[in-house]
């Protein structure tokens, strides 16, 4: 027997990590560690493999500070500062956080950026993928949350792949697409502080529509409706069918799980191999929602032909 799981059967049940999955594809809830302690090897390691399997792992009643959060995050990678259009909206001290509410997104982007409806409907997304080495995990942890709406919807674009025929995946492994922060173009022509940023501070790139993931080597869709903006070396009215296609069937049910924010809960996603959506069901209802995040520093992405993704505007997000 391995000295592991001699050490696994000398503790107590309710401190033996466990991996529950959620759905059928996607999410597994973690019980059994202690997030405010450094974790150990073989801790790390089984959070990583239901990284890999699940796509998104979530923890319940772990009550995190700001340094408690980064300490947590750096022993999966180097953390980035909170976004790449924080501004000084960090709290003070921590760059690293960026705060997700109505007030603080009011703050950052103006006062009706986040209300409109994209145009390409509901905001499903990985976080920052104009950047040309998105984020590959973001952490996010639960401060104030409303007693029922809020949750957060997650979906396995590696299942969503393999979910599609062998011609219509034939045809998108050849297929690369534009990701522009402000995937609309009222976003550019906008007078609040999101038409700011993204004329003085435009993000953007040119990434496969399905790329590797680096660790699993699997085949994902990498697409999503809040930051694509269109398929290149196509006619706009073919680009429009693709992606209309391609984000349809990404919010297909089967792929997708919904997860239930409790104070000091946490999801932990790979960027890579889930797309999420945030919730609007709360907004017309007098309740506060506060959550933080972190991000930690991504690859440059790489289509099935081996080609990596090009930047046309920013820098590389490295650690803050
Ligand atoms: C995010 O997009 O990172 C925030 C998700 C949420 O508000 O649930």
């Amino acid at each position: 027997m391995s000295t592991t799981a001699l050490k696994v059967r000398e503790l107590p049940v309710e401190q033996q990590i466990r991996i529950q999955p959620q759905s059928g594809y996607t999410g597994a809830l973690v019980t059994g560690v202690n997030l405010t302690k450094p974790l150990s090897t073989d801790q790390i390691a089984t959070i990583r493999g239901a990284l890999n399997k699940w796509g998104v792992v979530y923890f319940r009643d772990q009550h995190l500070n700001h340094a408690q959060h980064i300490a947590f995050g750096r022993q999966f990678g180097d953390v980035t500062p909170g976004h790449p259009y924080e501004g000084d909206g960090a709290p003070t001290g921590f760059p690293e956080i960026h705060t997700v509410s109505p007030d603080a997104y009011r703050k950052r982007y103006g006062e009706h950026y986040r209300k409109q409806e994209g145009s390409n409907g509901p905001g499903w997304h990985a976080d920052v993928t104009p950047l040309i080495n998105p984020p590959a995990y973001s952490i996010l942890r639960a401060e104030t949350v409303p007693d029922f709406s809020g949750d957060t919807h997650f979906t396995n674009v590696a299942a969503a792949y393999r979910g599609l025929s062998r011609p219509v995946r034939d045809l998108i492994d050849h297929l690369r697409a534009e990701h522009r922060f402000g995937s609309s173009q009222s976003a550019e022509r906008s007078n609040e502080k999101i038409g700011e940023w993204v004329r003085n501070k435009p993000l953007a790139s040119i990434h496969p529509v399905v790329r590797l993931h680096p660790d699993t080597g699997e085949k994902v869709i990498y697409v999503n409706p809040s930051f694509t903006r269109q398929i290149v070396g196509v006619s706009p009215r073919e680009s429009r069918h693709i992606l209309d296609l391609l984000f349809e069937h990404l919010a297909n049910p089967v792929y997708t799980d919904r997860f239930r924010w409790e104070p000091g809960s946490i999801a932990f996603w790979d960027n890579r191999a889930v797309l999420h959506l945030a919730p609007r069901d709360f907004e017309h209802l007098d309740v506060q929602r506060i959550l933080h995040r972190i991000t930690l520093v991504g690859d440059i992405p790489i289509g099935p032909d081996g080609l990596r993704s090009t930047s046309i505007e920013g820098e590389p997000f490295l650690a803050a």
